[in-house]
């Protein structure tokens, strides 16, 4: 298997209370060297087999044991947001059944309730309970609604015994995640241009107007559509951000630098996605030189407007799909709806700024997505990853132009 298979992927990997338990060290470094960043959930039966230490120096994060630890807000919602799959290895006959039930006895199942991420499991445990028509049931249950429940090994068991129970091989496992990971490949074939951040107009040369976005939103997206196969390219303004792996990044500062880098690239994309918090005002002029306090003399600084970047490309257009974010503190519905026709768009994203629930610099966002069909979607507040998602899925509801769609050998694997 070629290296890196997995990188940029998030896992969350469920450790259960099995003697197995311990080949899950094992698993974690693998699953690392693919390139996964892995976070740990471990119920209280597994940690009398391993200490959560191991795991939590291991895979560099904090591993969560319990629903009430205080660590995370709300760990049974917040875990699971972030994941692109769940991996549950070990997982017991115990941990089957609650998830096939629906039981939320602990932080592990608790959140298998609350995800919509992939589930894979990797069970363990002796081949006799295996082999249990309820657990035979509870499997098929799970098969069912889409979980990926493998087979266990056959082999000496902790009993002493021989049968089918053992846990899967690593092999086995790592191939069934590289295998889900890669499976949602709806975007192959496609390029996609997408602004974030925020842009800074200088007043002189250490100053600057900008404002408070993190660029969180445009990065997520960039991940996931890049996740979903497709091609694409993050013209950014200034962050503390990492570039998404995969993704080609371009770095600007200005309003206008960010128009440059849009438009030299608009013809070769399928869509744009902007959600650049973009500045509207810049100063008239800019000086070379730091300008000293004893030299004002109270002047004002005089702006004037930057070019509406994405009013201009759709000007532009000649099959893009484009989708607007609409950064509102009131009447969302209304301003949002504006936006759509004034720009000629086929989606906004409309969200709330300025205040506690702010849009800027949260990792959470509340949005409503508004369509050019007049369709109006109000998501609850999730993730900005769980956003991107949403906006990508619903972005699959829009028929492409032929002449970009994927070409067959491309299209999903
Ligand atoms: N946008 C843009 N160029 C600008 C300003 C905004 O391309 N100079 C884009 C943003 O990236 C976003 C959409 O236009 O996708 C709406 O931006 P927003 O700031 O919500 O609204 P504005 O168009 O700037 O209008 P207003 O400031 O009046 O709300």
């Amino acid at each position: 298997m070629a290296a890196l298979k997995l990188q940029g992927t998030r896992l969350l990997l469920g450790i259960t209370g099995s003697i197995a338990a311990y080949k899950a060290v094992g698993l974690l470094r693998t699953l690392m060297s693919h390139g996964a960043d892995v976070s740990v959930v471990m119920t209280d039966s597994a940690t009398r087999f391993m200490t959560p230490l191991t795991f939590e120096v291991l895979s560099n994060h904090p591993v969560a044991t319990d629903t009430f630890s205080g660590h995370q807000d709300m760990p049974h919602l917040s875990l699971p947001e972030s994941a692109d799959v769940i991996l549950l290895a070990p997982c017991t006959a115990n941990t089957i059944a609650a998830y096939a039930l629906g039981l939320a006895d602990n932080l592990l199942s608790t959140l298998l309730l609350t995800t919509q991420c992939p589930v894979i499991i990797a069970p363990a445990m002796d081949g006799d309970m295996w082999e249990q028509t309820q657990i035979k049931q509870h499997v098929q249950t799970l098969r069912a609604r889409g979980v990926i429940v493998l087979e266990p090994e056959i082999g000496e068991l902790a009993s002493g015994k021989v049968g089918r129970g053992r846990l899967p091989s690593e092999e086995a496992i790592v191939e069934a995640v590289v295998e889900k990971v890669h499976a949602s490949k709806e975007l192959v074939g496609r390029r996609i241009l997408i602004s974030a951040g925020p842009t800074r107009e200088p007043i002189d040369a250490v100053r600057f107007i900008s404002n408070g976005s993190s660029g969180k939103m445009g990065y997520a997206l960039a991940r996931a559509a890049q996740l979903r196969g497709a091609e694409v390219i993050l013209v950014s303004g200034p962050t503390s951000l990492e570039p998404p792996f995969g993704v080609e990044c371009v770095s600007i500062q200005t309003a206008e630098d960010m128009y440059h880098a849009l438009r030299s690239r608009f013809s070769t994309v399928d869509v744009l996605i902007m959600t650049a918090a973009v500045g509207d005002f810049r100063p008239q002029h800019c000086r070379e030189e730091k300008f000293k306090k004893r030299d004002w003399k109270g002047e004002p600084i005089q702006l004037e407007q930057t070019t509406d970047i994405l009013a201009a490309l759709s000007a532009q257009r000649t099959h893009q799909l484009l989708i607007g974010f609409a950064a509102e503190t009131d009447d969302l519905l209304e301003n949002g709806r504006e936006k759509l026709h004034k720009k000629s768009l086929d989606m906004v994203v409309v969200n709330q700024v300025g205040g506690s629930e702010s849009a800027f610099d949260n990792d959470t966002n509340e949005v409503i997505l508004l369509t050019r069909n007049g369709s109006v979607t109000p998501l609850p507040r999730m993730s900005k990853h769980m956003v991107a998602a949403r906006i990508l899925d619903e972005l699959q509801n829009f028929p492409m132009p032929s002449s970009v769609l994927p070409s067959p050998s491309l299209s999903k694997r």
